[in-house]
């Protein structure tokens, strides 16, 4: 699948469908859009003025699609303009900086926008969202690790993919895979295959390396008070190494949470009597 393929006609087997890019103001959502379909960069941030319209033709296996792009702006200013369209969308390329927290963390917050116009009967579970960690190119800058960023997304369902707008790292191999997960929806009957709906790993795991990972000192880390017995620190150990350990669990980061686990245990041991 390219999208400058050769175009050709097969009657019934074409298929037009629409995709929005959502994620904070100058994450690079129009510049990702701009580096698949123009195959350029600009690195003058010129902000969307409410929504960026475009509609362009790829190939995935043997079908036609016609995508409507609806690019829309970031700025809170702009909702009142962009609130219209999220309606009978099939793909979502969701947006954040790297090197900006706060755009990873506004994450929820654009689902909540999505789900809140989409209305009481609107069905998110059947839409392909892609999240792109942008900006990859900027290593000095980072702050949003692959681990975090992917155990977001896949928690939820949802594709990940680390990308640069700047080089086109990651771009193509997102879109394809978006653009296929989309086809593989339709050809569903717009529900999403169950092999890409679930998690290979439970919501207590997630949860878990995520309370790890925020952690303030090792008691917060075992989930013990401050002071607890020796008994205690091993209970709670145990229960987080079987949660955790690397040889049933897959979650992104469950690596780095059970050796942050085994640390803090040893810490407070030394000094519990
Ligand atoms: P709004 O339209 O305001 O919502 O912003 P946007 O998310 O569309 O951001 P846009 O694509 O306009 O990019 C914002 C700024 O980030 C621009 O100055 C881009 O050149 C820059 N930028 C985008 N992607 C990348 C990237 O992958 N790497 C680097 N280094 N800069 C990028
Ligand atoms: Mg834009």
């Amino acid at each position: 699948m390219e999208a400058n393929m050769p175009k050709r006609k097969e009657p019934g087997r074409s298929l037009r469908i629409k995709v929005i890019s959502m994620g904070n103001a100058e994450v690079g959502k129009s510049c990702i859009i701009k580096r698949y379909c123009e195959k350029r960069f600009v690195s003058k941030y010129l902000a969307t003025i409410g929504i960026d319209y475009g509609v362009t033709k790829v190939h995935v296996r043997d079908r036609e699609i016609k995508v409507n792009i609806f690019d829309m702006a970031g700025h809170p200013f702009f909702y009142e303009v962009r609130n219209e369209f999220y309606k009978d969308t099939q793909g979502v390329i969701l947006v954040y900086d790297v090197g900006q927290k706060d755009s990873f963390d506004a994450l929820d917050a654009w689902l909540a926008e999505m789900k809140q116009e989409l209305g009481p009967h609107g069905n998110m579970e059947n839409i392909i969202f892609v999240v792109c960690a942008n900006k990859i190119d900027c290593t000095k800058h980072r702050c949003v690790d692959e681990s975090e960023g992917r155990l977001w997304a896949e928690s939820k369902g949802f594709l990940y993919f680390e990308t640069s707008a700047q080089t086109g790292e990651g771009i193509n191999e997102m879109f394809q895979t978006f653009y296929m997960s989309i086809v593989d929806l339709c050809e569903n009957g717009g529900k999403r295959p169950t092999t890409n709906s679930s998690a290979s790993f439970t919501k207590e795991q997630a949860d878990a390396i995520r309370r790890i990972r925020n952690s303030k000192d090792s008691w917060d880390m075992l989930g013990v008070k401050p002071g607890a017995s020796r008994d205690e620190v091993n209970k709670a150990y145990r229960k987080l190494a079987v949660l955790l350990h690397p040889d049933k669990c897959v979650a992104p980061g469950s690596e780095d949470a059970f050796k942050a686990v085994v640390n803090a245990r040893t810490a407070l041991l030394k000094n519990i009597k």
